[in-house]
């Protein structure tokens, strides 16, 4: 498969020092609780995390809801919830993309009614117009184009999601 760079790793790495920047100020002299959901959003975790200067606390959900697919089919399932309660605390979900945001609608319900303090959602990546649910997000890193992007935690039947920068993937 041919692939285009679309943000560079070192784009990447500036906004989520941004984003980092701004989450710490929101929440400075509270405790937070980042959730990601796999597999895709790990990337994003684990360097955005490394941008928050507030006390944090991580926890993962695996959502199935693409299959092996390249469009959203809107159908959420939860393989792996999270294994900890967020009754009464600070939580923020952390993704890799917002698409039609059909996955993180269905997660944004599920959550709230386990009565968080506070819910928000980060992502780095948004493709504007797409979303087929009004979806209130906080914190985005980059808006995109409606093409599908590989990369940084994103996959294409599984792979490329090693690659330190997101692209475009290009049909042959
Ligand atoms: P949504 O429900 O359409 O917002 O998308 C949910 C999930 O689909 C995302 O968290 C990604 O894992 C995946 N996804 C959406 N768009 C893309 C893309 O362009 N490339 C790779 N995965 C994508």
């Amino acid at each position: 498969m041919k692939y285009r760079t679309l943000v560079s790793a070192e784009q990447i790495e500036a906004r989520l020092a941004e984003m980092g920047a701004e989450i710490t100020a929101d929440y400075a002299g509270q405790d937070l609780l980042l959730i990601a959901v796999l597999k895709g959003a790990f990337m994003t975790l684990a360097d955005l995390a490394r941008h928050i200067e507030v006390p944090l606390d991580m926890d993962f959900m695996a959502v199935s809801s693409y299959g092996d697919a390249t469009k959203s089919s809107g159908v959420v399932r939860i393989l792996k919830d999270l294994d900890t309660e967020i009754s009464g605390r600070h939580v923020l979900i952390v993704e890799d993309i917002v698409d039609s945001g059909l996955t993180l609608s269905y997660l944004r319900r599920n959550l709230e009614v386990r009565g968080p303090a506070s819910l928000e959602i980060a992502t780095l990546l948004l493709k504007p117009g797409l979303q087929k649910v009004p979806l209130d997000v906080k914190y985005i890193g980059f808006e995109i184009p409606p093409d599908f992007v590989i990369g940084y935690g994103l996959d294409y039947y599984g792979q490329y999601r090693n690659l330190p920068y997101v692209a475009v993937l290009e049909e042959e």
